[in-house]
């Protein structure tokens, strides 16, 4: 289980050398929610939970007579209970207590700077308006859906109708949880590929869904050489074989945190046929899809048959620089979406106005503005500059294909032996070993991404780390020159 409350890093602030943004400091927090119950077959159809049936009988109410409750009555449900610390508390408890002091916190990925000045009016300006304040209607704001199917419609070749191919949710997090809990059975199948959005899990589990793990793989010689992360592959016949018939989902995520990947069209179009063979739903999350270095192909719009079997994913968090915002969205088809748009009401109602209606006026305006290529540009300049630290200390990355984060594989720095981890940083993998020590020694936070990959593959990514470069340009300096410290380590 991995859900997490991240406790906000104590960060280094600055003030944006960006052209495009201003200084402030933010958190990210993400949440889940829970279950629905029920039985399954091989087939497209939602859980009978968002479907109307007749009214049941409904079952007496047992209450005991006691008013004290007994303990068991109060503990938590296994989905929250989980023992093991997760990689967020981990690495912000190590950073508050850090001898280094403020932190440069290269770990979560949310941005060091604010969104551009025309979106920041545009919400201002809708908190002025009553109607902006007031519930939005469940399947999200007229105005933004009309924006986002305007916006996507040229990438399509055809137009998205606003109304039937256009949910907006609660970030893209909630838009994915309310997916699951549209299509999954206790039991049905869900290939996820490793490393994975650590979210996806939770939010599989909670309507009882069984993950099928592929793992991704870097080059076999990432620690001798500077990769495309594009070189991070997949097995496809370890793929189709991991095809059952309960195979119910696929998550695919391009442009891909951590790695950075970008998936080729030929790839999709191998993920593509599999789906369609066998009739498996394709939730793409494309959050990151204004960023990208390489050509960036949406696996939706491959053929009208993949179509009808994808379920696009969007954030205007990660569009327009506002994770805290949480507004994100789906496109697809009336036939798969109609169960999203019904599951997404049962858990939250509808999303935040005044926001959705900021975020229309900034998909109105992006290209006017040239913000879609200015974001491009701005973030391929961070990546640049950021790993020029990497070069120096010759220590090879992945040259990320889009996103904002970038692994760097530090299979080259020698930890002390007698290094004093501690217990629960000593029994993790050694990229957790890696981050402790960055964090205690440099101040710099990063992820140590075998947190997002299932214990049996581990192995592949325990040399590595993962930064997130959307931070201002004066804390990617000081990252650097912290980085710096890693000379002495390097053998
Ligand atoms: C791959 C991926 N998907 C989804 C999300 C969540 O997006 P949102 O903030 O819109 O919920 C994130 C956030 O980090 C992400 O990295």
């Amino acid at each position: 289980m991995r859900l997490f409350c991240p406790r906000p890093l104590r960060q280094f602030s600055s003030s944006s050398t960006s052209s495009t943004s201003s200084a402030s400091t933010s958190t990210s927090v993400l949440a889940g929610l829970c279950a629905s119950p029920a039985s399954s077959a091989f087939s497209i159809a939602p859980p009978r939970s968002f479907t109307r049936s007749p009214s049941a009988p409904s079952r007496p109410r047992l209450f005991s007579s006691s008013a004290v409750m007994s303990t068991t009555k109060l503990k938590p449900a296994a989905r929250v209970s989980g023992q093991r610390q997760d990689v967020w508390t981990i690495i912000n408890e190590a950073a508050a207590a850090s001898p280094k002091q403020p932190i440069v916190n290269m770990g979560q990925g949310f941005f060091g700077y604010n969104p551009p000045k025309f979106i920041i009016d545009a919400a201002k300006d809708a908190l002025d308006r009553v109607e902006c304040n007031q519930y939005s209607p469940t399947k999200g704001r007229p105005r933004l859906k009309k924006a986002i199917a305007d916006a996507y419609s040229p990438f399509w070749g055809r137009t998205i109708n606003p109304d039937t191919e256009v949910t907006i949710t609660t970030g893209a997090n909630e838009g994915m949880l309310s997916a699951f809990m549209a299509f999954i059975e206790p039991g049905d199948e869900v290939i996820v590929f490793e490393p994975f959005f650590d979210q996806y899990i939770s939010n599989i589990e909670m309507p009882g869904g069984k993950i099928v793990y592929v793992p991704m793989a870097p080059p076999a010689d990432g620690g001798e050489r500077t990769s495309s992360a594009g070189e991070w592959t997949i097995d496809f016949d370890f793929l189709e074989k991991s095809v059952t018939p309960r195979t119910k989902m696929l998550v695919l995520n391009t442009p891909h945190n951590p790695v950075g990947k970008v998936f080729s069209r030929a790839e999709l179009q191998k993920i593509a046929d599999i789906c369609v063979k066998h009739q498996i739903i394709i939730l793409s999350d494309e959050v990151y899809d204004r960023l990208f270095f390489v050509p960036f192909v949406r696996i939706g719009t491959l053929s009208p048959e993949v179509a009808k079997l994808t379920l696009t994913v969007g954030s205007a968090g990660k569009n327009f620089y506002a994770t805290g915002w949480r507004v994100g969205w789906l496109i697809g088809e009336p036939e798969l979406l109609q169960h999203v748009s019904a599951a997404h009401t049962r858990i939250c109602y509808s999303s935040v106005s005044p926001l959705q209606e900021a975020c229309a006026i900034g998909f109105e305006q992006a290209d006017k503005e040239g913000f879609w290529d200015e974001s491009i540009k701005d973030m391929k300049g961070r990546m640049d500059r950021f790993n020029e630290i990497f070069k120096e200390l010759d220590i090879p990355y992945s040259e990320p294909e889009g996103g904002y984060f970038v692994m760097a594989n530090l299979s080259k720095v020698k930890l002390p032996a007698d290094y004093p981890f501690p217990p629960h940083v000593a029994s993790r993998p050694r990229d957790f070993k890696l981050a402790w020590f960055l964090i205690q020694e440099l101040g710099v936070a990063a992820i140590p991404p075998t947190e997002f990959y299932t214990e049996a593959n581990q192995k592949l990514a325990e040399d590595y780390l993962r930064f997130a470069v959307c931070k201002p340009d004066d804390v990617l300096e000081l990252a650097k020159e912290r980085l710096r410290g890693l000379k002495k380590f390097i053998e």
